[in-house]
Formats: C-alpha cells, structure tokens, sequence
C-alpha cells in the first residue's frame, strides 16, 4: 500500500467509524431514524444553530463563485446541507454539465435591441422567466429567513414558491410578498391536515399548489449522516396543523404519504380550487398521465439532484417530456441552472419558467434579501444580453429556432 493509498483508506476507516457510532445498529445505510439535532453545527458545538445576519447587494461575476464565499459564513452542517445532493451527487453535477451540450444557434441581423423578458404563468404576471423554487428552512442560511427571500423575488417582480417545511408560516411570508405566489406541498398521510394545508393557501393569496412527487423516500445524503445534521426545529417550523401542540404537529408535518397517487392530486386539486403543478416529473409517461388526470401544469425538477442520485439531469428529460405535454399545460423546469444560457436553453426547449435554487440561498446567506435580488438581477441582465445577441425580441419568441441542431436528440 503506498502512502496516498494508506491515507485514502485511513479516512474511509475513520468516516465508517463516525458513522457507526451514530447508530448502535452498524453503519448508517439509510437515513432510517432522522440524525439528532445534537451537534448541529460540528464546527460550533452547543451553540443554537444561527444563519447570517448580512444585508447588501452582491457584485455578482458568476453565481458559482458565491458557493465558497457563503461556506465562509454558514455553519457547516447548514453549508453542507444546501449544498450537498443524494448519494455520489452525479446528478447534482450532472443537472449543471448538461446544459453546456445544448448549444445555441443566435440568429444574427433580426434587428432586435430592445427585449422584454416578462412573461406570464397559470394567468401570473411575471417581469423575468426566473422565479424561486421552493426550498425548506431558509433560517439555515439568514436570519430573516424566508421573509428576506420574499422580499427579494418581490423586488424584481416574480414568483416565489413557499415550501411546506418553510421556517415562517406560509401567511408571514404572503406578507412581504406582494407578488405571484405558489405553495409546494409535501403531501401528509392525514388529509384533514392537507386540506388545512391547500385551503391556508389559498386564503393567504397563493395562486397554485405544487404537490412534490419526487422525495418520497429519504436517499441517503452522505454529508447530512456525517455531519448528524437535519434543519434544526428551533428554527421554526412555519406551517404545522393548527391548534395541535408542537411535538405532535410535527409528527404530522413529517409523516408524508408514501404511496402518494393520481387519485391523491386530482382530490387535493378539488380541496384547493387552485391550479396543481406536479413538481418532480422526470418521465414523459407520467407527464401524460398527470395531465390525463386534470393537472395544470408540469414542473420538470430532480430537486437538484437531491431526491435520487442517477437520475438523468432535467435539461436532458425536457425535450420528451415537452413533446408529451405537446402545449396542453406549462412546463416548469429547475435543477442546476446556473446561468442566464442555461434559463435561455430550457426555454428554448419547452419550459415556461425556470428556477435556479442553491446560488439563492446563497444569496441569501451573502447578502439577505438584497442578496437574493442580486442572485435574480444578475440572471436578468445576462439574460437580456443573451436574448439580443440571439435576436429574440421575447420569451415566446425563444424557441428551438435558437437551438444548434445537434444538441437536440
Ligand atoms: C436547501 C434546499 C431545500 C429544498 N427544499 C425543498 C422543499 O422543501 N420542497 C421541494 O419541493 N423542493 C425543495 N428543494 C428543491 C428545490 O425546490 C429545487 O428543485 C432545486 O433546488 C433546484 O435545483 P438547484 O438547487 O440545482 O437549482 C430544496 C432545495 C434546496 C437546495
């Protein structure tokens, strides 16, 4: 064994032997029983878990270059938690790889200098077609949690989606938000609770329902096991049931219905009188098949690689599944967009709007909500230049006419 070798297994031996002892049942192969909050924060032990207090506009050049500055600042479980994807993390890096083998063909001489980038969504007014997906437990990241996140998406005029697993409830993150918004849904097993879930909703001003479809099951992710971390509840827990004492709501907001099904969101689609957008569609036979069912909409998202590692990168799956959608409803599309080219591809293929996760939170973390409206002016802009250097005078004139052939299966 040569040096590099002993080192190699040496570490291996000391990560198998952090995870045995955190289960006296042999190593961890799952995230059978959720880690403690003990040891949140590896780096700052016994200290109650604390997100960034900053509150400024960023100097964007790249948004990947805000992924080291915000594991500066972050605590390292928190870091780790919204940076890290499932298992190998291949379809993490993968989401982002394969938007540079769909290439654009700019059609030069159309005379375009002025763009409008606005756009419109299930009859919401957007001013960019970039919006915030849902992400649970913004307090990792800031203080003001998804207050300043709102605020954010507010200030440049689009959409954000609330998560179910939001630190602040659904209707104090309406508040500083003025603007179209969306409530995503991890679907619980007790449907009276869901029904209180959809109909909060919609009283709070959201105008569509996103059912995520995708992580039903918990694939292991290696960083959240070796750090013992899960988003501590001192944070908040924004949308338990109602009048139920905490420790049992949470058991309610955890317990999520596994064997989730059509029948499911065609009855949660009658309970909130609002449009349902499946998030998580990553085939185009169960895109069919949701709009079959009376679905309005298909977000097409491997929760940014998230949810299950192998899994093919979404700019890869949206042109079948566009093809399969046909126009019928809007297509959503987000994981690994990280730049405005990539916004411009996936709607060149099909998608109506797009989401650009992590480089948010990050945002958030650098800057608060000023940070995270950077995060979105700094894809607009790019995005405008784009779409005039390709002669694109608006979104709907974005299609595959823009795309190099070869790049489409
Ligand atoms: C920290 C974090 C928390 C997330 N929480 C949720 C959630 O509560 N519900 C959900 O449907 N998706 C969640 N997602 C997935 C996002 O909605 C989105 O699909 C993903 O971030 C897009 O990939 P990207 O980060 O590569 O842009 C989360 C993502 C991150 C990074």
């Amino acid at each position: 064994m040569d040096r590099r070798d002993f080192l190699l297994s040496s570490s291996l031996a000391a990560a198998a032997a952090a995870t045995v002892t955190a289960t006296s049942n042999g190593p961890v192969l799952a995230q059978a029983t959720p880690p403690s909050e003990v040891g949140v924060n590896p780096d700052r032990p016994n200290t109650p878990y604390e997100g960034s207090k900053a509150n400024r506009k960023l100097q964007i050049v790249n948004l990947l270059d805000l992924e080291p500055e915000a594991k500066k600042i972050l605590p390292v479980g928190g870091y780790d938690y919204i940076f890290g994807g499932s298992g190998a993390n291949w379809t993490r890096r993968e989401n982002v790889e394969a938007f540079s083998r769909v290439n654009i063909e700019p059609q030069a001489l159309s005379g375009t200098s002025q763009v409008d980038l606005s756009t419109e969504i299930l009859g919401s007014k957007l001013s960019i077609p970039i919006f915030v997906p849902p992400m649970g437990s913004h307090g990792l990241a800031h203080v003001d949690k998804e207050a300043a996140t709102a605020r954010g998406a507010a200030a440049v005029g689009t959409l954000m989606a609330t998560s179910t697993v939001s630190n602040m409830s659904m209707e104090e993150i309406a508040s500083h938000n003025p603007g179209p918004k969306w409530f995503q849904l991890y679907v619980p097993t007790d449907r009276g609770y869901t029904r209180e879930l959809v109909q909060r909703a919609k009283a709070a001003g959201y105008t569509a329902i996103a059912p995520t479809v995708d992580n039903l099951w918990s694939y292991p992710r290696e960083e959240n096991i070796r750090n013992e971390f899960r988003p501590p509840s001192t944070l908040g827990r924004g949308n338990l049931p109602r009048g139920m004492d905490p420790a049992a709501g949470s058991k309610m907001l955890s317990a999520r219905k596994r064997d989730l099904n059509l029948d499911d969101l065609e009855w949660i689609k009658k309970e909130a009188g609002l449009p349902v957008i499946i998030k998580g569609v990553m085939s185009a036979r169960v895109a069919t098949a949701a709009i079959k069912a009376g679905m309005d909409g298909i977000w097409v998202s491997n929760h940014g690689g998230r949810a299950f590692d192998g899994v093919q990168a979404t700019i890869t799956m949206l042109p079948r599944i566009a093809q399969a959608v046909d126009g019928r409803v809007p297509i959503v599309l987000d994981s690994g967009v990280r730049r405005a080219d990539h916004v411009f591809k996936a709607l060149a293929l099909g998608a109506t709007v797009v989401g650009c996760g992590r480089p948010i939170m990050y945002g958030l973390a650098l800057g608060g909500a000023l940070g995270v409206q950077s995060v979105l002016e700094h894809l607009r802009d790019n995005l405008t230049i784009i779409m005039r250097l390709a002669g694109t005078k608006n979104v709907k004139a974005i299609t595959r006419d823009y795309l190099a052939p070869p790049a489409i299966a």
